[in-house]
């Protein structure tokens, strides 16, 4: 969780919004990192339904106001981009030149999905004006830790009665305007309010497939490589593209390379592609011809790249868990090791018998949906590298030699 001050939040709310490793957005509105919690659950649910009236709401919903109309003016933006996109592309028949029905589809799409929420935005603002506003509210109880004496649903039912005792707003689960959080980890409790209604995580990816990494989080592994300018970044085993597509929307000026084995996963690659090509022609106004970004079908033991001819390789390895098994990566990973220098456990003990090709620079632990997952930061020996570069040039100078003879 990052944490984010109160006075850096008034002044810069799409700032915040800008952020690429966060998953969910929210105000505190208070934090307790020692809750008191009483021996029943009589008892643990009464104090809840007093916490209501107790908290310091004022300054949290002020935040959540300004980020609503920031929210607002956000998206009405987004429809002039994309009317703009309409007139500019589909009137003067520039799409014709895609042959993709994909393309075409997803814009009707995008627009209509965006018309339709303007239309509501209108009624909204009409309705506001004859009317004094009655929020909507739902409260969310995200729970982790076994030591609790009542359910998620008994501490949602009996705090949400109080809040909706406490402000008279009506309670919505689906429609709602303001989502009350009361996260509890075993004895901290954090009582916020959501400013994202849906995870940022799932920003750029349209095709998902069965482990289909959060964006998020592949922005934090390709930033721990530090891309430079012109770098050629590959994922050898890409999925549905997560990686590449995060790293050619944030890194467009490198080249990024996704390929797989599996035929379904490249073409779920390519259509993820194909979606961020219509976005980003959406968002410029106009037609593009293109991004710095490629899918192949390739097996990791036999890339067909040159030796030397990557920068940065970036890749979410099958953990044997959904996909693969334990067994296969036993072969796997070593192999995959060895053709990118020319269970957990296996990873580490490769990684340790290949000690004199990578070294190993830093380890972040990640949850991937429950799984304690790491990420490597591997640095191929300068030794070795010099070793492949003079063997690279024998190669070259032999091929020379022969075109000579
Ligand atoms: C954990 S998944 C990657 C998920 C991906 N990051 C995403 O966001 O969808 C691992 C991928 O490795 C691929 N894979 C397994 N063995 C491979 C091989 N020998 N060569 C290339 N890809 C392989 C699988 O098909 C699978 O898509």
């Amino acid at each position: 969780m990052e944490k984010v001050g109160r006075k850096d939040w008034f002044m810069g709310t799409n700032v915040v919004h800008c952020l690429r490793s966060v998953d969910n957005l929210f105000v505190v509105i208070k934090e307790f990192k020692d809750y008191p919690f009483k021996e029943t659950k009589e008892e643990v649910l009464k104090d809840f339904e007093e916490l209501a009236g107790k908290l310091p709401w004022s300054d949290p919903l002020k935040v959540w106001k300004i980020n609503t109309s920031f929210k607002k003016k956000k998206r009405c933006k987004k429809i002039n981009q994309n009317s703009r996109f309409i007139n500019n592309t589909l009137d003067s028949h520039i799409l014709d030149y895609y042959e993709n029905p994909a393309i075409k589809e997803e814009i009707s799409t995008l627009v209509g999905d965006d018309l339709a929420s303007c239309k509501d935005e209108k009624d909204e603002s009409s309705k506001e004006e004859t009317q004094p506003e009655v929020l909507k509210f739902r409260v969310t109880c995200n729970r982790a830790g076994e030591k609790h004496c009542f359910s998620s649903n008994e501490a949602t039912r009996d705090f949400g009665g109080a809040i909706q005792d406490y402000f008279k707003w009506k309670a919505d689960m689906t429609n709602f305007d303001v989502e009350v959080l009361l996260n509890i980890h075993d004895k901290e409790i954090v009582v916020g309010i959501a400013l994202t209604e849906e995870s940022l995580c799932r920003r750029n990816i349209t095709h998902f497939g069965p482990t289909t990494l959060r964006s998020t989080l592949a922005y934090g592994m390709l930033r721990l490589c530090a891309p430079q300018p012109t770098d050629i970044i590959v994922d050898p085993m890409c999925g549905t593209g997560a990686v590449p597509i995060e790293g050619a929307t944030e890194w467009s000026n490198c080249y990024h390379i996704a390929g797989d084995n599996n035929p379904l996963a490249v073409d779920r690659a390519a259509n993820n592609i194909s979606s961020l090509l219509t976005k980003s022609q959406i968002k410029e106004g106009k037609v593009s011809w293109g991004l710095p970004i490629d899918a192949v079908q390739w097996d990791i033991c036999n890339l067909p790249l040159r030796t030397g001819s990557v920068d940065i390789i970036v890749t979410d390895m099958p953990f044997g868990k959904r996909m693969g098994s334990k067994k296969r990566n036993w072969n796997l990973y070593p192999a995959c090791l060895w053709e990118m220098s020319h269970d957990k456990k296996c990873f580490a003990k490769t990684l340790f018998g290949m000690g004199h090709v990578w070294r190993k620079v830093h380890t972040v632990w990640v949850n991937i949906g429950g799984l304690h997952a790491a990420v490597y930061l591997l640095n191929i020996h300068l030794k070795l590298l010099f070793i492949l570069q003079n063997k690279m040039g024998k190669e070259l100078l032999g091929d020379a030699n022969n075109e000579d003879s």
